[in-house]
């Protein structure tokens, strides 16, 4: 195998065969390809896009490159959702202790911030102790003990999807729909489910931000999924305004709490019901979506997944007492008000560059090795549409220094725009797209 034939050939609009992605991502798994190598042929795929075979044979051996979690004779549902990536998006959080609570077994392999995009890895590194580095075999065992484990990647899992994620996010190959779909399918191919929910984003805080496009990429995970007989549903869900209030890591678990006892934002709930329902489908436990959603709410009113999420933490050596006194968890010194400078109606709450604020004070990275600061953020009050006086509340500001809090302001006031006419803002979930087609929302088919 001589790389740059291969990338050439890429370049030029060829195509690969089997053979050759199994070699090559073999050979770049063990470091025989180097990084820069594997960057030009990602910049290749990027433009020239990938043959369904060849997405077939590089999802295959990113899958090939580890281990798997194994549920031999374990007869439960096991199912997981995983999201594109947003802002403010903690409905991993709620959804897995939801979902163990109704009888579903829910390995839940989670990421880090990617770009403006928050993590739900670094989300429960917040709660004191919590380890996310679990075996696989641990994993397992908690799975079917619990009914839940939120963990990350480890060595073990997809290999190359671990290597190749952290080199597109720093070679500006990120948002290409074959690239991102192998990426996301072998790491959730590897977790032994029986269904598979997914939340692709759309707006201008989304990687992939026009329907169009977003579309393609849920048809394109759906039928990797389905051909390796995983179910997999997508629903496509707004953002182009973070979802729920809390933006950044500490002060998303304690929404996440809050959710749980029933106290969650409106739009964070309604997008973390309609993938509950989903989950709930696919797992064969409720097809009817009122009746699903009547099961979900109940997890909540009985304490059950309340009950589950201390579980899961002190299963993985986190606080449990964080759920009953989220004062526990970190907070920021400063908060700082940021208030609306003129009378309107808020046209736009921008997702991106709210993400770029809570990197600026310390809650997201730069560069794949800073530290990420547990407890500053946002929380952003200003939904779109809102009409908002002159000195009203639009978002506080957690930093852990005075001046970090007041040098973020401009930010977060160009993000959030207030003027004299509202703009309608996207449906929180526009799409539900399954292997038998695609329908907006709601819609009976
Ligand atoms: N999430 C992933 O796991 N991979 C991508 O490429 C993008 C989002």
């Amino acid at each position: 195998m001589v790389v740059p034939r291969l990338i050439e050939r890429k370049r030029d609009g060829g195509s690969l065969t089997g053979d050759e992605w199994r070699e090559l991502i073999r050979s770049y798994t063990t470091g025989d390809v180097p990084d820069y190598q594997m960057a030009a042929l990602a910049m290749a795929i990027f433009y020239r896009g990938l043959t369904p075979d060849e997405l077939a044979a590089l999802t295959d051996a990113m899958l090939s490159s580890g281990d798997r979690l194994h549920f031999d004779g374990e007869s439960r549902q096991r199912i997981d959702k995983h999201s594109t990536g947003g802002v403010g998006d903690k409905t991993s959080l709620l959804l897995a202790p939801m979902l163990a609570a109704c009888g579903v077994l829910v390995p839940m392999m989670s990421g880090r911030g990617l770009g403006h995009t928050g993590g739900t890895l670094d989300k429960l590194e917040a709660i004191p102790g919590f380890r996310t580095g679990l075996s696989l075999r641990d994993a397992e065992a908690q799975v079917c003990r619990i009914g839940a484990a939120m963990l990350g990647q480890t060595e073990e899992i997809a290999p190359a999807d671990r290597k190749l994620y952290a080199l597109r996010d720093v070679t500006a190959t990120v948002e290409s729909i074959p690239l991102i779909s192998a990426s996301i399918m072998s790491k959730k191919l590897a977790e032994g489910l029986t269904g598979l929910v997914l939340d692709v984003k759309i707006g201008s805080g989304a990687f992939l931000p026009e329907e169009a496009r977003a579309l393609e990429l849920a048809r394109t995970m759906i039928s990797l999924g389905e051909a390796r007989g995983c179910p997999t549903v997508v629903l496509v869900t707004a953002m182009d305004r973070p979802l729920g209030v809390a933006c950044g890591n500490a002060l998303e678990v304690v929404e996440s709490i809050a959710g749980l006892r029933g106290e969650g934002p409106a739009d964070l709930m309604e997008v973390t019901f309609a993938l509950g329902i989903e989950m709930l489908h696919l797992a064969k436990i409720e097809g009817d979506p009122v009746a699903a959603r009547k099961r979900l709410e109940a997890t909540i009113s009985s304490g059950a997944a309340l009950d589950v999420l201390r579980q899961m933490i002190a299963a993985q050596g986190g606080n449990p007492s964080i759920v009953d006194d989220p004062q526990l968890l970190a907070r920021a010194p400063v908060q700082l008000d940021v208030l609306a400078d003129r009378d309107g109606v808020v046209t736009q709450v921008e997702p991106r560059a709210l993400g770029r604020v809570i990197i600026e004070l310390g809650g997201g990275r730069r560069a794949v090795t800073d530290t990420v600061l547990p407890d500053v953020g946002l929380e952003v009050f200003a939904k779109p549409g809102a009409v908002v006086r002159r000195g009203d509340r639009l978002a506080v500001v957690h930093a852990r220094t005075r001046s970090a809090a007041e040098g973020v302001v401009p930010a977060v006031l160009a993000a959030v725009t207030i003027g004299d006419v509202a703009i309608p803002a996207l449906p929180l979930v526009a799409w539900r797209v399954s292997a038998t087609g695609e329908q907006r929302y709601g819609a009976t088919s």
